[in-house]
């Protein structure tokens, strides 16, 4: 019965080479399988002279259960290195530390824009808002903004698209906070019409704006807080006076240097930009400007359903991402929009 032997040596090396369990199944074909070399032997047992037979049957069937052992012993080899490699391909380590979840900061324009609100708060001054996607009447007529100003023009204004994709001419990105002035005065004359005198305005809006505008000081998008003071006899040394206190208290410094530098604006008269200096950095004693202001027009209180032959009023737009770069010393205010965390992160 050599022959029996050296089938099982066979089996046990092709068994052996079998690296897949599919391929195992091929080779145990070849043994066990219908045509196998034992299925073979044991059918041929019939041919055998009876006396051979209860020998050589013992012998083959040994024979095959030591195959079916061989057999069973690799599959299982095959089962579990498939497992193991398979637990390595989806290895998790539940002893590694958590990554965490850094606690977040406030942006530092937000930071100026709380201060603000503060520091008016403080002075009476209450907090107004209006629509970022506003009226082509809010943002320039009502604002005394003559149809040809530049400032119409699709050069520095976002206008909006209708469905056929053409320019609509009624709505656009607010470029400035000042519409928030008409809102608010129609909204309070509209609250306070049964009162004699009407009870003073005394507002700053605060919110975002838009312009196609981009260098180192300015964004397309950026924020603004407009201010609003009318009543009896509100005068231009008050305008000058909130904003002089404001400015000292909120880079809490006595000795900040401001300046009212004349300007133009079709919604005030007379009009004014403030200039503030920078105070550390590289960039100290430079000039930069800060708000825009005046005294409010005549045609725009009475757009504001306000008598300007009884009543005055100052109004400023400041850019409270210029105040956030002067008070850090930021030379770019773009950093403020890019979203880097290296940049973010020293606000902490
Ligand atoms: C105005 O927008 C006027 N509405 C301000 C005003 C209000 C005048 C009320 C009189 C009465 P101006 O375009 O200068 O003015 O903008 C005001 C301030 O916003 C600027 O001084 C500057 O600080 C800031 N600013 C303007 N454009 C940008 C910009 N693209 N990026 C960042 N800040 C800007
Ligand atoms: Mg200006």
């Amino acid at each position: 019965m050599d022959n029996l032997e050296q089938l099982v040596a066979e089996a046990a090396a092709a068994f052996a080479a079998a690296t897949e369990l599919a391929r195992l199944e091929d080779a145990k074909a070849a043994y066990l399988g219908k045509e196998g070399a034992l299925t073979v032997l044991l059918k041929g047992l019939g041919k055998l002279p009876p006396e051979e037979r209860k020998a050589a049957g013992a012998a083959i069937n040994a024979a095959k259960a030591r195959i079916e052992a061989l057999l069973a012993e690799r599959r299982e080899a095959l089962k579990a290195a498939q497992l193991a490699a398979q637990l390595e391909a989806t290895a998790l380590d539940v002893t590694l530390p958590g990554r965490g979840q850094p606690a977040g900061t406030h942006h530092p324009v937000m930071r100026t824009l709380e201060r603000i609100e503060a520091l008016f708060a403080s002075i009476g001054f209450a907090v107004a808002d209006g629509p970022e996607i506003e009226t082509d009447w809010h943002n320039f007529t009502a604002l005394n903004t003559p149809e040809n100003h530049p400032a119409r023009s699709m050069h520095d204004t976002f206008y909006l698209l209708d469905e056929q994709g053409r320019v609509r001419p009624d709505v656009l990105l607010r470029t400035h906070t000042s519409p928030v002035q008409i809102r608010t005065m129609l909204a309070h004359v509209e609250k306070y019409r049964h009162l004699d005198p009407l009870p003073e305005i005394r507002v700053i809006c605060p919110g975002r704006v838009y312009r196609v505008d981009s260098d180192a000081t300015h964004s397309p998008m950026f924020h603004q807080v407009e201010g609003l003071w009318v009543g009896e006899n509100v005068s231009f040394a008050d305008l000058k006076g909130v904003i002089v206190d404001f400015l000292r208290r909120f880079f809490e410094s006595d000795d900040l240097q401001v300046r009212f530098r004349p300007s133009f604006f079709p919604f005030t008269e007379p009009s004014a930009e403030i200039d503030v200096a920078f105070m550390h950095g590289e960039l100290k004693g430079r000039w930069l400007e800060i708000a825009g202001c005046g005294m409010v027009h005549p045609n725009v209180l009475r757009h504001g359903g306000i008598d300007p032959e009884r009543y005055t009023g100052f109004a400023f737009g400041m850019g409270p991402d210029r105040l956030t770069m002067l008070r850090y010393g930021i030379h770019d205010l773009r950093l403020f929009f890019d979203g880097d965390l290296r940049f973010l992160s020293q606000f902490q």
